[in-house]
């Protein structure tokens, strides 16, 4: 099958790019390289280094490598940047989805099913405490970047009605894994093992006040992601809306204490208030994803995969980039 994977030169995009090349796809990626990195494409995949806020050029991308299956991750992926400046995540988010939509329909495209990296971690807000956010919660998007991720779900199924497109919507908790960022203020994950390999110090912000065990978050790894992005590609996932998560709510100072623990350094781990407009609690109810994938990485060996690859790194530890 010939995959196209928008943003696959990001933290789960290359994932994904992998999986579907070692299942014996034919792969190509579009990606501006925003956030994303040329090195994470591998050789045998082809590169469209495209913008999709530039409709034509996504219309001649998509034109010429004729993808059967879409699995659409290019996104600007922040929260915080989304408060900072909405315009832009509307652009990307919407517009820019809306021209890959446009793309995937055009008369003579042979798109047959879209895969759509949508969040279960912004989409649900707060989760309350003893529960989990299943598919069927009303959506509740208190960002620009959920409102937009919201958005651009309802339009795929006007595309569907109107246009054909059969499409996926993935609902991710928080992704961790190989080759996320810690340079932004996303990937607390990423964050906190790059701090760990400085012999630098953990920050926690709070969840309702400086100092306690802050925000409760469900640590979905990338490899099961990836993993339910390839089967929903081939069509064997039946649902229209899928969250991928574990259903285990993590507080941000055991997912700290596991990384240490597991990095065998002394890293002292301190308190800072709670970050404006971050949810206190979100967790996914995971019957669906355990549904189509059975068991899930789980929390430590996950963190121990990602500590070493970031370990092995070159200039790993040397704490040169501010995170
Ligand atoms: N990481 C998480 O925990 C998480 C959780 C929920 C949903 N998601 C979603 O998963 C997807 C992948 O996220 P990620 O964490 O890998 O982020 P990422 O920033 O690593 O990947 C996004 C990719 O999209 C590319 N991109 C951005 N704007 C583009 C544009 N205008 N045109 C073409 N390419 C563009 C970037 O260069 C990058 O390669 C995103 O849609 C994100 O919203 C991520």
């Amino acid at each position: 099958m010939r995959v196209l994977v928008t943003g696959g030169a990001g933290f789960i995009g290359s994932h994904i790019v992998e999986a579907a090349l070692a299942a014996g796809h034919e792969v190509a990626v579009l990606d501006n390289l925003s956030t994303g990195h040329r090195e994470n494409v591998p050789s045998a995949a082809r590169l469209f280094e495209v913008d999709l806020r530039d409709r034509d050029a996504t219309a001649a991308a998509v034109a010429e490598f004729r993808p059967e299956a879409v699995s659409h991750q290019a996104a600007q992926a922040s929260v915080p940047n989304s408060v900072r400046d909405p315009h832009t995540d509307a652009q990307v988010n919407v517009i820019g989805g809306l021209n890959l939509l446009d793309a995937c329909t055009k008369a003579g495209a042979s798109v047959e099913r879209l895969v759509f990296a949508s969040t279960g971690g912004a989409i649900y807000g707060e989760v309350p405490e003893s529960t989990s956010a299943s598919e069927s919660t009303p959506p509740n998007p208190q960002s620009p970047y959920a409102i937009h991720k919201s958005t651009f779900e309802q339009l795929l199924g006007v595309y569907r009605q109107h246009r054909g497109l059969k499409s996926t919507v993935l609902r991710y908790a928080n992704v961790y894994g190989p080759r996320q960022d810690p340079f932004g203020e996303a990937g607390v994950v990423a964050i906190f093992i790059d701090s760990v390999l400085a012999g630098r110090e953990i920050f926690i912000n709070g969840r309702s006040r400086e100092g306690d065990d802050g925000c409760v978050r469900d640590y979905v790894y990338v490899s099961d992601v990836a993993r339910l992005n390839l089967m929903t590609l081939s069509g064997a996932v039946a649902d229209s809306v899928v969250n991928v998560g574990t259903g285990v709510g993590v507080s941000t100072h055991e997912l700290a204490a596991a990384i240490v623990k597991l990095s065998q350094r002394e890293v002292a781990l301190r308190g800072r208030p709670p970050r404006i407009g971050d949810l206190e609690r979100s967790v996914l109810d995971s019957t669906r994803t355990k549904r189509y994938l059975g068991d899930t990485v789980k929390l430590a060996e996950g963190l121990a995969h990602t500590l070493a690859s970031y370990a092995a790194r070159p200039g790993s530890g040397s704490g040169s980039r501010a995170g």
